[in-house]
């Protein structure tokens, strides 16, 4: 038997094609420089290089195919807080690339990642809630319905007081409640916070 090659089965993908994939060391120099960009023009809040490497196990990364290889065009993390929800962070397309579904594309990595893990929640800070709705998250009252353990996370952050970031929730479908949930731990209120 003759085996004929298939020149369409290793070709490489088609130029402007989007694909994600899990971070590695080599990328966090980009990942770095591209949210301190994004936080430069107010965005985002910056991320200092030590704290990208220490969770860049939740952190995906997205390129954009050319002519001479991939390139890369944005990054996501998905950081679990409890058993029930996972925090979509770090989001942000590269500039000379949005508005051409690298970040719709990078939260699907991250639903992706919370469906593998059973996590029934995903749960998202930002400026751009228009983007978030688009990919079906729903704007939460921040005053009334946040999770105890993202109130964890916002009594530690240095923009506490003011904060006027947005919070939206996605309720995975499909995926059930954890079985034996423990409660989460009371947010610890620091001194001098009301
Ligand atoms: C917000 C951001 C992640 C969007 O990524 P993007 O690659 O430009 O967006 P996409 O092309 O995937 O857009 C998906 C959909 O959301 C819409 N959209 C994108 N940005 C939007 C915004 N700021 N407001 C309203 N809708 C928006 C798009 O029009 C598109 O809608 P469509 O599918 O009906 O055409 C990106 O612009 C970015 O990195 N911004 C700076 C950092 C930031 O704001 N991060 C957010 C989390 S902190």
């Amino acid at each position: 038997m003759t085996v004929v090659p298939d020149p369409s089965r290793d070709a490489a993908p088609p130029a402007g094609s989007v694909s994600v994939r899990p971070a590695t060391a080599s990328d966090v120099p980009l990942i770095f420089e591209n949210i301190g960009y994004w936080a430069g023009q107010g965005k985002m809040l910056v991320r200092p290089m030590p704290n990208i490497f220490e969770n860049l196990r939740d952190f995906f990364v997205a390129e954009v195919a050319t002519e001479t290889g991939p390139v890369f065009a944005g990054n996501g993390a998905l950081h679990i807080l409890w058993g029930d929800i996972a925090e979509v962070r770090g989001l942000a397309v590269a500039p000379d690339v949005t508005a051409r579904g690298v970040g719709r594309a990078l939260v699907a990595a991250c639903e992706a990642e919370a469906r593998r893990i059973g996590i029934p929640v995903m749960f998202a800070w930002t400026y751009s809630v228009g983007f978030f709705e688009k990919c079906g998250f729903t704007l939460i009252d921040k005053t009334r319905e946040l999770h105890p353990r993202v109130w964890s996370e916002c009594l530690r952050c240095p923009f506490f007081v003011g904060c006027n970031e947005n919070g939206l929730v996605k309720r995975l479908e499909g995926v059930p409640m954890p079985a034996n949930l423990p409660e989460p731990p009371q947010a610890q209120v620091p001194p001098g916070i009301r």
